[in-house]
């Protein structure tokens, strides 16, 4: 990240009235959540998560997906968000058009001050029925770990945050029955080769193609639908500014690339943006 970049991502978020910030696993890097392509550690090393994310894995072995997410919403639990989190959450305070459309299934952005992102891959805290798709409780958490996970740059693979305190129960694990038809509780995300939920699509399409900004942060932008939105939004001539410490698909749409992690971009972006401003 350089200067008149930032000066200039600042030019662009100072002006806007109705910014999309769009998100990805890269946002909560720096709260110890391991980006879904980190490496896999611990038991999990084995797996590849493209493997585990899908409709067929979760037939095939419901216990070795179910628990999969179980470490991984045990992982979430113990992080917290991080200042990336919270200068989204000022953006969104002082521009309350502002909407927020995360991919990531943490709950980092509600705990962070955004209390309704739009979520086009669901939640690890929305567990539903697997048959009729009853919601199900989220099952009774083990006794609190050791601490948090510990904190990264977020730019290089890591030990994800289940393996810095592994518990008792980090591996397969039978999942609940529902209590209406008795079939196997799945977790309530999106796996790959099913639909994103209409509704969250619908909401994060309208919001692309009206905002007058488009901040990307922390997406690879692989993985489609989800990864059409900024496209969305730059043809109809928004300008995208994106913060990812690397390349990707998107640098070519976009108007400022902004080199660097989340939780050190983002809040110098809205000082820089907001200079009298006591947030960030
Ligand atoms: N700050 C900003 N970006 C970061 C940081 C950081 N601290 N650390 C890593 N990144 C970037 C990486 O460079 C990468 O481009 O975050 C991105 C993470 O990419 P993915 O792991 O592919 O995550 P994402 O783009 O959210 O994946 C989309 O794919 O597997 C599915 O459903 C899953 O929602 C996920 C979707």
């Amino acid at each position: 990240m350089t200067g008149p970049e930032l000066a200039e991502a600042a030019l662009l978020l100072a002006a806007a009235r109705r910014p999309v910030v769009f998100t990805g696993a890269g946002m909560s890097a720096e709260s110890g959540v391991p980006t879904f392509r980190d490496a896999q550690t611990g038991l999990w090393r084995r797996y590849d998560p493209q493997e585990l994310a899908t409709p067929a894995a979760f037939r095939a072995d419901p216990a070795l997906v179910w628990g999969w997410y179980e470490t991984r919403r045990r992982g979430v639990r113990r992080a917290e968000p991080n200042p990336g989190h919270r200068a989204v959450a000022a953006i969104a305070a002082r521009l309350p058009e502002t909407v927020v459309i995360t991919q990531n299934v943490d709950d980092l952005h509600e705990r962070g001050g955004v209390p309704a992102p739009v979520r086009l891959h669901g939640s690890l805290f929305a567990p539903r029925c697997s048959a009729c798709a009853r919601p199900a409780p989220l099952p009774s958490d083990l006794p609190p770990s050791a601490g948090p996970p510990e904190p990264h740059d977020g730019a290089e693979p890591h030990d994800g945050a289940e393996s810095h305190a592994p518990e008792a129960h980090d591996g397969p694990l039978d999942p609940p029955a529902c209590a209406d038809c008795g079939a196997p509780v799945r977790p309530g995300v999106v796996w790959f080769g099913e639909a994103l939920p209409s509704a969250a699509l619908d909401a994060a399409v309208e919001a692309a193609s009206g905002c007058d900004l488009l901040l990307t942060v922390g997406t690879s932008a692989l993985v489609h639908p989800a990864a059409e939105i900024p496209l969305v939004a730059a043809r109809l001539g928004a300008p995208v500014v994106q913060v990812n410490p690397v390349p990707t698909p998107l640098d070519a749409i976009c108007a400022v690339n902004l080199r660097g992690p989340a939780g050190e971009v983002l809040p110098a972006l809205v000082r820089a943006a907001w200079p009298d401003d006591a947030v960030g």
